[in-house]
């Protein structure tokens, strides 16, 4: 038994939810190693749509475990709502389900206040960050001034630490920034009534997930965001503030290599991005709109957790050859092939090219893009594939699509997603 780690390979939103989902079914734990609410989970099960941002999604399984790891930020008036949505659409969350690690950090008023405020004053070289709070929250981490779960466990010191804190954001807000301060006496009370709430729910998850592994059992981890929205190796600085790779799981959950079994990637079949930075085979016109979708359905290219419409464009098999070496990525999941149906052309990004140069692979990783992508061309499909759910199935063209992924990235592709639901996959 083993740590299977889930990781998007692209910009997030890869649909790893529903892969989660899917495996979450033989796991004993789910788990949440980095990021924050700034994540959103889709997964549809018949009627229902579960929306998560911050409690891992593999939760929709009543036999799971879910843990929140010490690598992420936590806005606990978010969890609160999350579990409250959950328990509406019919999962039953308690402290015997959900274990928050002690050594997770708390998101504040105070950071979503400083998300907003840089944000503006960065102007034109705006991130687009999901004003969740974020990187205000994983600078003060970094900084040593973070407030920690653990903290909540101590009520009176607790209200004192958030009401310092405050105070202290405060003086960023309205000298740095010319921005309204918070109420800090207000947020302490607010603070110390969540503490109170989550208290049962604090525990040593690092501990717990040894244990558990220890004891022969299968814990999934789920990544939030993407390979190149990685603090270290995405594309710096249009990033978010975590390490969303395989191995930020280690680190996120407190748990050694020695029980790493499967590395499963998470592949959109083709590209897309939400806030601002580069995007080398981003597209417009028709073929975005086809890709993008209207918004009227759930799965449709618009952000879960702001709404954003998606950049969209083609698969970049360079970006993508670098995620798998990043990740040390043993299989890939694409999710999405029906999307493609009717589309005409199909392109996929086989190197990048600078004068006469051709690149395989780029000199610099991705913060150095400014190179014109090099497409390979290949036939598309009319039939609609929703309904297939066998390989041999596929229109031939579609097989071929696939192909063509496993022969550039030399990696197995075991499953292919054709639609939302939790049965319109294609195990190979
Ligand atoms: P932050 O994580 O809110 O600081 O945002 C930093 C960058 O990461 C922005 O471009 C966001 O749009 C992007 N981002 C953060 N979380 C997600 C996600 O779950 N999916 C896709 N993009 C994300």
């Amino acid at each position: 038994m083993a740590l299977n780690i889930i990781i998007g390979t692209q910009w997030g939103d890869e649909g790893k939810g529903r892969v989660v989902d899917l495996l979450a079914a033989q796991a004993d734990y789910v788990a949440r190693y980095n990021g924050g609410d700034n994540a959103g989970h889709t997964v549809t099960v018949g009627e229902k749509t579960f929306k998560l941002h911050l409690i891992p999604s593999g939760v929709i399984h009543p036999h799971t475990i879910g843990v929140i790891g010490n690598g992420l930020v936590v806005n606990p008036a978010v969890l609160l709502q999350e579990i409250e949505m959950l328990r509406a659409l019919g999962v039953d969350i308690h402290p015997e389900r959900l274990k928050i690690s002690h050594a997770a950090h708390l998101i504040t008023p105070g950071h979503l206040a400083l998300d907003a405020a840089r944000e503006q004053a960065r102007g034109a070289g705006k991130i687009g960050t999901t004003l969740r709070g974020i990187g205000p929250a994983y600078n003060h981490k970094a900084e040593r001034s973070g407030l920690r779960v653990e903290a909540m466990l101590h009520p009176e010191e607790f209200e004192h630490a958030i009401y310092a804190h405050i105070e202290d954001v405060n003086q960023h807000l309205e000298k740095l920034y010319n921005a309204a301060p918070l109420d800090a006496r207000k947020e302490a009370q607010i603070y110390t009534n969540y503490a109170a709430q989550i208290a049962p729910y604090i525990a040593n998850t690092s501990a717990l997930l040894h244990n558990a592994l220890q004891n022969n059992t299968t814990v999934l981890a789920e990544g939030a965001q993407g390979t190149l929205l990685d603090l270290d190796h995405g594309t710096y600085p249009y990033v978010t503030s975590s390490n969303p790779t395989a191995p930020g799981a280690f680190v996120g959950l407190g748990l050694g290599a020695n029980h790493l079994g499967r590395v499963v990637g998470v592949t959109k079949a083709f590209q897309t991005r939400v806030g601002e930075g580069p995007f080398p085979t981003e597209t417009e016109g028709t073929t975005a709109s086809q890709l993008r979708g209207t918004g009227a359905n759930p799965w449709d290219e618009f952000g879960t957790t702001t709404g954003r419409p998606r950049r969209v464009g083609w698969l970049d098999g360079v970006l993508l050859r670098y995620a798998l070496h990043i990740n040390g990525v043993t299989e890939l999941t694409i999710t999405k092939l029906d999307v493609l149906s009717g589309l005409g052309t199909l392109k996929i990004c086989t190197g990048y090219r600078s004068g006469e140069n051709i690149y395989a692979d780029l000199p610099l990783g991705p913060t150095d893009l400014n190179y014109e992508p090099a497409y390979e061309e290949l036939p598309g499909w009319g039939e609609n594939i929703m309904g297939t759910r066998r390989w041999d199935n596929l229109p031939a063209a579609a097989q071929y699509y696939i192909q063509r992924i496993e022969a550039l990235c030399d990696i197995p592709v075991t499953m292919i997603s054709v639609g939302p639901e939790r049965e319109q996959i294609i195990q190979r």
